[in-house]
């Protein structure tokens, strides 16, 4: 059935945190949910970006800034800390913040820097906030994408193949970070479901949007001089932020049920309202989603308290 943000409720007195939220679609979510009274929370890297991006928040909701840099574990530590000190409940944490490709870097704990921002990072914010998901019956919503269908994560995985791949394919491991966050979302929604947990877990794609992300790309090769072209020609070309946002709002929306799998159905699904879509193979098999959750705990050093 056709969705439209529309069918989306006031949201008055409900908080959300949102990765990434300073730009594209983490940033057209925010602006959304502010216009319907929520309490939005940005959790960034960079604040000044933070703040500036929360003063084009519409209102009438209200929003804070968080410092939480996801490529860097102590950092997720200390914003999860900082959140549990103002709140004693979220709704619903976004989990949008993402890279895609540029060099081999790890990072301040070792690892590689796009599944540690993509994937890791994300983990242990999921962990961290759980106290207060719980305490609303809240949702996680997992950003991954198209570029998931060819992840080539799988139930032998390696902790090598997955934070420090070797020879190193940029556009492999994006994959399997997208690949990550569809089967955390599931596995997720497996656990909290026999657990008998009230928090929820989906999954949304935006199709293919014309934000920042490819022109930082462009940035993160060297190739600075093409990022304001790649900006314009993805704006003209792609659909737009806005339109890539509503998979988020409606894996957001009550009537879109735990485990599901939300994006645009059209065009190879680059664009299009968001529909419930079947979840791709590689994001279905549960022996595979069992060791990313394994390798994930043992990385993190903690488990999921559910
Ligand atoms: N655009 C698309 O077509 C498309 C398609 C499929 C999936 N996606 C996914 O959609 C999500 C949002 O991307 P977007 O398209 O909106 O791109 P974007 O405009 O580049 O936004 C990415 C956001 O992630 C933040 N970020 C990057 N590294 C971070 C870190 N270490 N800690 C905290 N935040 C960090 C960025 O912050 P800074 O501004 O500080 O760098 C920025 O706010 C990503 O997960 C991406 O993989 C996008």
């Amino acid at each position: 059935m056709t969705w439209h943000s529309r069918q989306l409720a006031q949201q008055n007195g409900r908080t959300f945190v949102i990765t990434g939220a300073n730009s594209g679609i983490g940033l057209e979510a925010a602006r959304d949910l502010s216009s319907r009274g929520a309490h939005v929370i940005l959790a960034v890297r960079d604040v000044g970006k933070g703040e500036q991006a929360r003063r084009r928040l519409p209102g009438p909701g209200t929003s804070s800034v968080v410092e939480l840099d996801l490529a860097d574990l102590d950092s997720v530590a200390g914003g999860a800390k900082a959140l549990a000190a103002e709140h004693s409940s979220v709704s619903a944490l976004v989990c949008n913040a993402g890279v895609m490709g540029g060099p081999f870097l790890l990072t301040a704990q070792g690892f590689e820097r796009q599944m540690a921002t993509n994937h890791l990072g994300h983990a242990a914010l999921v962990f961290a906030l759980w106290p207060l998901l719980h305490a609303a019956g809240g949702r996680v919503v997992m950003v991954s994408s198209i570029a998931a269908r060819g992840g080539q994560l799988s139930a032998r995985t390696t902790r090598e193949q997955l934070v420090e791949p070797a020879p190193y394919n940029a556009q492999r491991v994006y994959r399997n970070t997208k690949q990550a966050n569809l089967l955390f979302a599931q596995e997720l929604h497996r656990r909290t479901g026999s657990a008998g947990s009230p928090v929820s877990a989906v999954a949304a794609h935006p199709g293919v949007s014309g934000t920042s992300l490819f022109a930082r790309t462009l940035t993160d090769n060297g190739w600075s001089r093409l990022a304001p072209v790649a900006t314009l020609a993805t704006k003209v070309v792609l659909q737009s932020a806005a339109a890539g946002a509503m998979p988020t709002l409606r894996a957001l929306d009550h009537s879109t049920p735990s485990g599901a799998f939300v994006g645009p159905a059209r065009f190879g699904q680059f664009r299009g309202r968001p529909e419930l879509l079947e979840v791709y193979p590689t994001g279905s098999d549960p022996a595979v989603a069992a060791r990313l959750w394994e390798l994930t705990e043992e990385l993190l050093g903690t488990a999921l308290p559910v």
